[in-house]
């Protein structure tokens, strides 16, 4: 069964003692669940939350990296330094960080190579505009955002990112995506990787939705075949939302 992913992004949300009381909190509840759960945290909370899933499976990501190695460059934390104290996982590419910080898909590669040779999984983000939607532009998008990200990097690394479908118009929104929508875009995902490698790594990669998912509408976003998880903002900050996210995707029946 290929793997499920439920990711949460806290964004700039909750401060340390927030975020170990939410993992004291959710940890209970997602003990079962049969798929990854990921939680990316504001990058100070990276060690206590490490910490606080210790043992659970939780893996602890980052919600951003710099492209660059050690170095003058004030202010800002690279991929070394997140996987040194703990974080298996990395977000790249998020559109608020293409908008408000100027991430282009030249840097969300430099990002992508740097975390892979950390050991970090690349959650990567990608998706169309609303200009992009009503123009008919979403091929063209999605392509020209998944080459340039994938630029040097070789098929066999794939298995490491997470491709994470997140239609502009839909993040924070209220408007998700329909199960029409999602289900012809991870057919041109998958078209747009078997044209830069080939069939089999095309139909490996995991792919996952997010925009506006919560826990009533991820019961319909769940059934779709193919898609291997989701990434979940609002929703994401409260547990109990949280964990009846992630129950979607199914719990281990206990033995009697
Ligand atoms: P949302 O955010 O679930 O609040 O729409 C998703 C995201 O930005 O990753």
């Amino acid at each position: 069964m290929p793997k499920k992913y439920v990711i949460a992004n806290f964004k700039m949300n909750k401060v340390d003692k927030d975020v170990k009381f939410y993992i004291e909190q959710l940890l209970p509840k997602v003990k079962d669940v049969t798929s990854q759960v990921v939680l990316a945290v504001p990058s100070v909370s990276i060690k206590t939350a490490v910490k606080e899933t210790k043992g659970s499976g939780v893996v602890i990501a980052s919600q951003n990296i710099n492209e660059n190695g050690f170095g003058a460059f004030t202010g800002e934390i690279n991929a070394e330094m997140v996987s040194n104290v703990g974080a298996g996982a990395v977000i790249i590419g998020h559109s608020e960080r293409r908008s408000y910080f100027n991430e282009t898909d030249a840097s969300i590669n430099k990002k992508i190579q740097k975390a892979l040779k950390a050991g970090l999984m690349c959650v990567f983000c990608f998706g169309e505009s609303v200009y992009d939607k009503k123009n008919n532009l979403t091929e063209s998008a999605l392509t020209t955002q998944i080459t340039g990200a994938l630029n040097n990097i070789y098929g066999n690394e794939l298995g490491h990112i997470v491709f994470a479908y997140e239609p502009v118009w839909a993040i924070g929104t209220g408007v998700v995506a329909t199960n029409a929508v999602i289900e012809k875009t991870l057919k041109l995902i998958r078209k747009i990787i078997c044209n830069l490698y080939d069939e089999k790594v095309a139909n490996e990669v995991s792919i996952v939705y997010g925009g506006s998912v919560n826990e009533s509408n991820i019961k319909d976003i769940a059934k779709i075949a193919n898609l291997n998880g989701v990434l979940v903002g609002g929703a994401s900050l409260d547990p109990v939302k949280f964990s009846a996210i992630s129950e979607a995707f199914g719990k281990t029946v206990p033995k009697k």
